[in-house]
């Protein structure tokens, strides 16, 4: 069980409002609870800058079309080289030519950080993204 503190913050009126307008279409019921997502989600970068422990992970999205047979061997080839940090792999044929593919990864910042580098910046990917998280074990 966690001890909760309340704290008093000063904001310009204009920048709350942008705040709890932001809050309603994220679906926030209210500001602490934005709030407390907004400090995680610092915390996790700032970790994530700092990280070279192991204790990371990430997801990677992927879309790209599957007639390119070079792409997807160089994907999966680059995924065996970081063989130990790819957790699970997860494919979807989205339509006729394109393919989804979402990577798990886990271990170090580093690591995770060029191998999904790597797979996003491969030609012939139309859209990649990776979110970066952490083990969240110092998160609360
Ligand atoms: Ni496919």
């Amino acid at each position: 069980m966690t001890t909760l503190e309340r704290f008093s913050i000063s904001l310009d009126r204009r920048l709350l409002r942008q705040f709890d307008a932001r809050n309603r279409v994220r679906g926030y019921s209210n500001r602490s609870e934005a709030i407390r997502d907004l400090i995680r989600r610092c915390l996790v970068e700032e970790q994530w800058q700092a990280d070279e422990s192991g204790k990371m992970a990430a997801t990677v999205t992927l879309v790209y079309d599957h007639h390119r047979g070079d792409l997807m061997h160089a994907l999966t080839h680059l995924q065996h080289e970081y063989g130990k940090i790819v957790v699970a792999s997860t494919h979807v044929h989205l339509d006729n030519d394109n393919c989804l593919e979402v990577i798990i990864l886990r271990g170090p910042g580093g690591a995770i950080r060029r191998l999904a580098d790597g797979l996003i910046a491969m030609k012939g990917v139309k859209h990649g993204k990776a979110v970066f998280t952490t083990e969240g074990k110092d998160l609360w």
